[in-house]
This record gives structure tokens, C-alpha cells and sequence, in this order.
């Protein structure tokens, strides 16, 4: 299939490893300019050296501080065709033990970040007539998961407020996609089996088989996996899918 984006110009956020790497890779070896960002410039700067050929940048942000993104980020030239919302999940545990300042950050860097990053971003993408606005969130927008209480919690805000954006946005080619990855081989993945079994006194290896199987695939996914559905909404290809949920989790939802 031709993904038909060459020379389109992607913002992929929470880029230096796991997911979000992955899909920057992704991207870019289907001739896609990428604009990497995270917080740790040296981890952006060896992505860069790994990314395929293209015209490809880095930003240096922190999105516990929306105030600074926006300013970042209008400082750049703004020419996006698509633009990838991931970056790192809240701390694990339950929610009657959440505090509100888990609630307030969590929000802060999902849901107020990704609005500054729209904001920002779809007035070039309408002038362009075309746009993929793709959010990386998790399965427990369609099924909470245990002992992921805050991150439960934002997730749901963040899959309402893409759903409404793909209902005004869709009238200018620009479509608005939620990716929810199952358990993916990623440092975030490492730091949930850690603490569980730290919780529960279990080996990191009978947490990680018990995650496992889960799901019917019988094992985790790997970061390209991911990827590969994030790159396909931002294609061409996709473009009559709007204001969806795709689980990327080798089945172990078990809701449709
Ligand atoms: N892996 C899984 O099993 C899984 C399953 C379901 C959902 N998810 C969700 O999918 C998303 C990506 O997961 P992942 O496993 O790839 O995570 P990861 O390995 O922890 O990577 C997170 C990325 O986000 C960046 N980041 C973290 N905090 C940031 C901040 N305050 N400001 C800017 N950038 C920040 C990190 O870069 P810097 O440290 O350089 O800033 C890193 O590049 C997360 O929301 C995660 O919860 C993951």
C-alpha cells in the first residue's frame, strides 16, 4: 500500500524512546520530515542521528508547563500535516489513594498539552487540507486497568476531547485518531512490572507472564507494533477513518 505522506511534516512528541521513537522512525521511513520532542535533549539528539534521511528537527520540552510549550512551539514554523500527542503516563496505583495534585498534573500534561499543541498546529493543517491528529492513550479508555487509577481517570478526558475535535475538525480533511496501546516493551512497561511486583511480593518475571497472558497473543507488544498503526491513521490511506479507538493489544481487551 502507498502510504502517500513523503515530504508531509510531523510533530511526534515523546519521542525519545518506546512509542513515540518508534513512530518517528516510522514516519520518517515513509519519507516524512519529523520534529522530535521531549524533555532529555541528548536522548533527542540521538534519535535524530538514527532517524532515516529527511529534514527532520528536535524540541527540548517539559509538558508539565504548557505556558513554555506554547511558546516553543509557536517559535517553530508550525508547517505540520500531523501530529503524534504521546508522552509519558502518571504514576500507577489506586484511585480512592490518588491526591489531587496527581490529578492536576496528569491533566496538565495530557490533556491541557495536547490542546495547546491542536491549537497551535490546525491552522496550517487547515490551509494545507490536510491533517492527522493522532493521540496515544490506552486501552482502559474502553477498560480500566487495575492499579492505574490516574492515568484511568485522564485517559477517558483525553479520548472525549479527541472524539469532539474529530466532529469539528473532520470538515477540513484534518482527522482526530486515538492509538491505545496493550502492554508494549517500553521503559513505562518495565516501571509498571517493578511495581507491581514490588506490591506483591511476586518476581518481575511472574508479573511480566501474568501480564502476558492476559492477553490471547500471549506476550507484549514491541514499540514498532504501535507504530505501525500510528503511521497508517497518519497516511493518506487513512482517510475516511475519523474519531476512533484502535487497540493495538493483540486482543486482550475484552470489549469490542
Ligand atoms: N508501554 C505500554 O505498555 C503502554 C500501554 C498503554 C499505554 N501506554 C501509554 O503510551 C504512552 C507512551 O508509552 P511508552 O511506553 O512509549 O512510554 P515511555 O517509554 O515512558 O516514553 C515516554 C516518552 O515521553 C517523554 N516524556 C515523558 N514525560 C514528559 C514530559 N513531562 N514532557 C515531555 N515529554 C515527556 C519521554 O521523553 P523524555 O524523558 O526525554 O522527556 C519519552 O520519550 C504513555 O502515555 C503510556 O502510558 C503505554
Amino acid at each position: 500500500m502507498n502510504l502517500n505522506i513523503q515530504n508531509k511534516n510531523a510533530l511526534v512528541c515523546g519521542s525519545t524512546q518506546g512509542i513515540g521513537k518508534a513512530s518517528a522512525i516510522g514516519l520518517a521511513t515513509e519519507g516524512v520530515n519529523v520534529t522530535l520532542i521531549a524533555r532529555n535533549e541528548e536522548k533527542l539528539k540521538a534519535v535524530l542521528a538514527e532517524l532515516p534521511k529527511g529534514n527532520h528537527s528536535y524540541i527540548v520540552a517539559d509538558f508539565s508547563n504548557p505556558s513554555e510549550l506554547k511558546e516553543k512551539i509557536e517559535a517553530s514554523n508550525l508547517n505540520f500535516h500531523i501530529l503524534i500527542n504521546n508522552t509519558g503516563g502518571p504514576a500507577g496505583g489506586p484511585v480512592f489513594n490518588a491526591q489531587l495534585d496527581e490529578f492536576e498534573r496528569a491533566f496538565t500534561q495530557h490533556l491541557k498539552c495536547n490542546h495547546v499543541l491542536v491549537q497551535a498546529v490546525v491552522p496550517f493543517m487547515k490551509e494545507a487540507g490536510f491533517g492527522r491528529i493522532i493521540n496515544v492513550i490506552s486501552t482502559s479508555v474502553k477498560q480500566p486497568l487495575d492499579g492505574l487509577g490516574v492515568s484511568n481517570t485522564i485517559r477517558g478526558a483525553v479520548a472525549n476531547w479527541s472524539k469532539t475535535l474529530a466532529n469539528e475538525l473532520g470538515q477540513f480533511n484534518i482527522t482526530v485518531n486515538n492509538v491505545l496501546p496493550g502492554a508494549t516493551g517500553t521503559e513505562r512497561l518495565k516501571e509498571i512490572i517493578n511495581n507491581k511486583a514490588a506490591k506483591t511480593g511476586l518476581s518481575v518475571d511472574e508479573v511480566s507472564k501474568n501480564m502476558m497472558n492476559a492477553s490471547p497473543a500471549k506476550r507484549f507488544a514491541k514499540p514498532e507494533e504501535i507504530a505501525n498503526a500510528v503511521v497508517f491513521l497518519a497516511s493518506e490511506s487513512a482517510s475516511f477513518i475519523n474519531g476512533i479507538n484502535v487497540p493495538v493489544d493483540g486482543g486482550r481487551t475484552k470489549s469490542l
